[in-house]
């Protein structure tokens, strides 16, 4: 009978510090979330725009026939409006074989792919002014 009831004591003990043990913790530990590596934010389109792709493209390629100021009697790409008027029809030309007839640049060589390219590019961009 002693026995047991030292053993009912000692479990109500046991059961009271069990439980005082969770209710107070005995240290305040600072949670700090843990460094989440930042997703590298995806790197922004660069859109291919007139003033600074197009503009001097035509200047070196189409020149001077195609600039007014310099000379040039046909159609006048001096400027981003005129310019992106004329796109798909310069796009078209610039695409042709040398020895087709309207092949532009008019007598020069073809433009490089990447040059043809930057003319598809500025239009499937949007025909960006800057
Ligand atoms: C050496 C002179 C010369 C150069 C350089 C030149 N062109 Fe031309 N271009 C012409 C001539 C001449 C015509 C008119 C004959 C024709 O339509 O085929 C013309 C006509 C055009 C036309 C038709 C315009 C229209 O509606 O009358 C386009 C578009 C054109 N060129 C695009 C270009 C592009 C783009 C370049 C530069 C990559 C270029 N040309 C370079 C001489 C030139």
């Amino acid at each position: 009978m002693k026995k047991s009831i030292i053993a009912l004591i000692v479990l109500i003990i046991v059961v009271f510090a069990a439980c005082t043990k969770k209710a107070i913790p005995s240290k305040t530990v600072a949670i700090v979330p843990a460094p989440v590596d930042k997703p590298m934010a995806p790197p922004k389109p660069v859109l291919v725009a007139y003033t600074t792709s197009i503009q001097p493209l035509i200047e070196a390629k189409c020149s001077p026939c195609h600039l007014p100021a310099r000379g040039g009697n046909k159609a006048d790409f001096s400027n981003y409006t005129a310019s992106k008027e004329r796109i798909q029809d310069m796009i078209a030309r610039i695409q042709l074989n040398p020895a087709d007839r309207g092949f532009m640049p008019f007598k020069h060589d073809k433009l490089s792919d990447s040059e043809i390219a930057l003319f598809k590019k500025w239009q499937s961009d949007g025909l960006v002014e800057n």
